[in-house]
């Protein structure tokens, strides 16, 4: 099969305007917002974002952030766990480094005024999730840990006077060279939008740093955890930029989504992970445990192998029942005190979780992959830095650890703030000229588009299911054209084409079960397959190869002096 084609720059009007500034971030979630408040005091920062602040991932991570905060814990239990859920991909130098700094994330964000949830001797209450082998997950408001970190950045950065710039799409980086010819960042063309989504005008923000924090792509599936706003745009414009990404087929799903009906498309509420930290169970229709035998670790195993084993278990249609399983939460004491957003969804759907059964399947939750980076965010071309859930740093192998992405994001996202406001990248001297031609494809495409990734691409995936996703998206990327009207949903959807495409061509080479890609017709992990794949367009064709990582992980301050 040929690789799908997809347009290698985002169609929209001629540029009316300009800005200069130090650093531009685009995205708005933990990484953005730590980054912009570190670089802030030396440098101007303009932060984008194509919604509002809180439209991100972020606002709706409910487990918390996990450090080594208890003196039974250790560093190197964190270290191991994360190590064994990430399946042998992870950079453990990377690891180490975030697990070192995590504690000391956490004290920032107390700082800045985050109100983490106590225990009953005013100590941070820890909780456990899945693949922790202990308690070390700091909350908020019981489950609502990412608005509390949400709320605490946004008030942060505008008192420092961050210039943030709401409902701007970032279309596509603008690239020049140095005095000694090396291609550089030197800028984003940014589509600013109307309520509906309209372009209203497009411009050009220039800046010394271009920094990526958009999230991942959840969106490209018909049911997720995630909000909208998340839909691989960052990781398709880095693409397009000519700059790597890598281990896009680890898609993490998470195993307990809500379960609203066959028909439930979009965003759907999370059950956290925490619910089994503090005692809940998975069963089936049948009432047979799901997760017993599985694991050592049964219904905290890590999520990879929980939503493997609940997807084997609905094939299986034990009680004719095939697209959930059960979640039983009704042991947990005044559940809605500990978990208030989950049980008002559940409420909201019917359920009283302190009394029944709670439906629950997986969904699309969190992408391991990203582009090719380091904790500090910097990628193979200079002047670009990516941070958060768009990046791939080797933190999260092939399987993120619950709740380490939420530290992730402050830790990567402050390093490169320090980092840029001690040295900004060289200034080019010339703009690279003769844009590739540009084209869109019409948001109506993306219902197909996330349809045939749920259908084809999700947590059990085959080489027949993968060919039939790949014509599929081949056949909507024959549909794009320069004539589509420009709106963010048509930007959104060219976006999720090119990442779409990414995803089914790096899952159909890699054939072998790791982490979170599940192939029926491999066994894994395999030893010849401990490598990573990178992907790169070339002429708008996806391009998949074996290769390392194209950054080598840097690793400073072991005693986490980079964190303020
Ligand atoms: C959860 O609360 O289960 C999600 C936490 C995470 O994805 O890290």
């Amino acid at each position: 099969m040929s690789p799908t084609t997809v347009p290698m720059r985002l169609a929209a009007p001629e540029a009316s305007w300009t800005i200069e500034t130090d650093v531009v971030i685009l995205g708005s979630g933990a990484a953005g917002l730590s980054a912009a408040l570190a670089a802030r005091p030396m440098r101007e920062v303009v932060l984008v974002t194509k919604d509002t602040l809180a439209a991100g991932s972020t606002h709706w991570a409910q487990g918390g952030l996990a450090a080594v905060l208890d003196p039974a814990d250790s560093l190197e239990n964190h270290v191991r766990d994360t190590l064994a859920a990430g399946a042998g991909l992870c950079d453990e130098d990377a690891v180490r480094a975030l697990v070192t700094e995590a504690p000391t994330a956490i004290r920032y964000l107390m700082r800045l005024g985050a109100s983490f949830d106590e225990g009953a001797h005013d100590e941070l209450a820890l909780t456990r999730e899945g693949g922790h082998s202990h308690r070390r997950i700091v909350h908020a408001g019981g489950d609502q840990s990412g608005a509390e970190v949400q709320r605490t950045l946004d008030e942060s950065v505008r008192l420092a006077g961050v210039t943030v710039v709401e409902r701007a799409f970032g279309l596509d980086l603008i690239v020049g060279t140095t005095a000694d010819g090396r291609r550089t960042a030197a800028g984003v063309r940014v589509a600013m939008l109307d309520a509906s989504g309209g372009v209203e005008s497009v411009g050009e923000i220039l800046a010394r740093a271009v920094v990526v924090a958009t999230g991942g792509y959840g969106q490209v599936y018909a049911s997720t955890s995630n909000p909208p706003a998340v839909t691989g745009d960052g990781i398709a414009l880095a693409l397009r930029a000519g700059v790597e990404a890598t281990d896009l087929e680890f898609i993490q799903f998470h195993p307990t989504v809500l379960w609203c009906g066959p028909e439930a498309r979009g965003q759907q509420a999370l059950i956290s992970e925490a619910v089994r930290g503090e005692g809940a169970f998975l069963i089936d229709a049948a009432g047979r445990r799901v997760m017993e035998g599985v694991h050592p670790q049964a219904d905290l195993a890590p999520r990879d192998v929980v939503a493997t084993a609940i997807s084997k278990r609905m094939s299986e249609a034990p009680a004719g029942v095939d697209d959930h399983v059960y979640l039983d939460a009704r042991a947990i004491e005044r559940i809605e005190e500990r978990f208030p957003t989950i049980t008002a969804k559940c409420r909201e759907a019917g359920i009283d979780p302190a009394r029944e059964l709670i439906p629950v399947a997986p969904a699309a939750h969190y992408v391991c992959g990203g582009v090719a980076a380091t904790l500090d965010g910097t990628t193979s071309l200079p002047g670009f830095f990516v941070v958060g859930e768009a990046a791939a740093t080797g933190v999260h192998g092939a399987n993120r650890l619950a709740s380490n992405s939420l530290t992730e994001g402050i830790v990567a996202g402050t390093r490169l703030g320090r980092a840029l406001s001690w040295n900004l990248p060289e200034a080019p001297t010339r703009r690279e000229t003769d844009p590739a031609p540009a084209a869109l494809i019409d948001s109506y495409h993306r219902a197909a588009l996330r349809s045939a990734m749920s259908r084809w691409v999700g947590v059990l995936r085959t080489p027949v299911g993968l060919g039939n996703a790949g014509r599929i998206l081949d056949t909507l990327a024959r549909n794009a054209s320069a004539r589509v009207v420009p709106t963010r949903q048509a930007f959104e959807a060219t976006n999720m084409l090119t990442i779409a495409a990414a995803v089914v061509e790096s899952a159909r080479v890699r054939s072998e079960s790791r982490g979170c890609h599940r192939r029926t017709d491999a066994d894994g992990p395999l030893e010849e397959w401990t490598c990573h794949l990178t992907v790169r367009l070339e002429s708008g064709d996806i391009v998949v190869a074996r290769g390392e990582r194209a950054v080598e992980s840097r690793v400073e301050s072991p005693d986490g002096a980079v964190l303020p």
